[in-house]
C-alpha cells in the first residue's frame, strides 16, 4: 500500500480529485496519510478533515529565515514516512534537501502542456493568462516528477484541452480542470502505486501504456 502525503495551498480540488478516486477505487494501492498546508485558511485542510486525513500547517512565514523553515518542513514531512509526495497547488518551492531525499517520489500538477508556460511566475491564474495572451488554441495539465528545477522533471502524463472562444483565465482554469488535471493527477497515482511508472535517463516509460 503506497503511503501518500498531499501538499496544498489552496481550494484543493485536486486533493478532492485524489481522495474522490481513492475512495471509488479509481486509485487502487494507496492511502492519503496526511495532509500539508503552508496556509492555514485553505480549504484543503476542510477537504482532508471532512474525510478523516490528518492535516497539518506549516508556514514559512512562521520561521525567521528559509532555511529554518525548510529544515522543519523535510521534519514534518519525514515524520510521515511518505512513499509518495503529491504537490496538489502547493505554491511553496520544495527545498533541495527534499527533491534529494525523495527523488522520483515527489510528483507535481501544473496546468499547462510543459515546456509551455511553465517555471518561475507561472503558476494558478498567471498560466491560464499567459496562454489566452498568447493565443494558444490548446491547452492543458502536465503531471511530472519534481527535481531541484522549476516544473522540469521527468514528464509521466499530460491531457490537451481546447481553448475556447472568448474565454476567460477563469473559465479556461475550470475546464483545464475538469478535463485534465482531475484526470491525470489521480492516474498518475494510480500507475505509481501499481508499480507502472518507470524513470530512466530523466524520460518516463509507462508499463502497459498510459491508456
Ligand atoms: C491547480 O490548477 C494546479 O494545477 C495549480 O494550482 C491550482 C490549484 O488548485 N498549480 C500550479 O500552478 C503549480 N505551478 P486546487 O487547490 O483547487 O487543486
Amino acid at each position: 500500500m503506497l503511503n501518500v502525503v498531499v501538499l496544498v495551498s489552496g481550494g484543493g480540488t485536486n486533493l478532492q480529485a485524489i481522495i474522490d478516486a481513492v475512495e471509488s477505487g479509481i486509485i487502487t494501492n494507496a492511502k492519503i496519510t496526511g495532509v500539508i498546508s503552508n496556509n492555514k485558511n485553505a480549504y484543503a485542510l476542510e477537504r482532508a478533515s471532512k474525510h478523516g486525513i490528518p492535516g497539518i500547517c506549516i508556514s514559512p512565514k512562521d520561521y525567521a529565515s528559509r532555511a529554518e523553515f525548510n529544515e522543519k518542513f523535510l521534519e514534518t514531512v519525514n515524520e510521515l514516512q511518505p512513499d509518495l509526495i503529491v504537490l496538489a497547488g502547493f505554491l511553496v518551492v520544495i527545498p533541495p534537501e527534499m527533491t534529494a531525499k525523495y527523488q522520483n517520489r515527489i510528483i507535481n500538477i501544473h496546468p499547462s502542456l510543459i515546456p509551455s508556460f511553465c517555471g518561475t511566475g507561472y503558476y494558478g491564474l498567471k498560466v491560464h493568462e499567459a496562454a489566452l495572451e498568447r493565443g494558444v488554441k490548446v491547452v492543458g495539465a502536465t503531471v511530472h516528477f519534481v527535481d531541484e528545477g522549476t516544473d522540469t522533471g521527468p514528464i509521466i502524463l499530460q491531457k490537451a484541452v481546447e481553448v475556447e472562444q472568448g474565454d476567460t483565465p477563469k473559465e479556461l482554469q475550470l475546464r483545464v480542470m475538469e478535463q485534465a488535471e482531475w484526470k491525470i493527477l489521480p492516474k498518475a497515482i494510480d500507475l505509481i502505486a501499481n508499480d507502472k511508472v518507470k524513470v530512466e535517463d530523466g524520460r518516463v516509460t509507462i508499463i502497459g501504456g498510459s491508456e
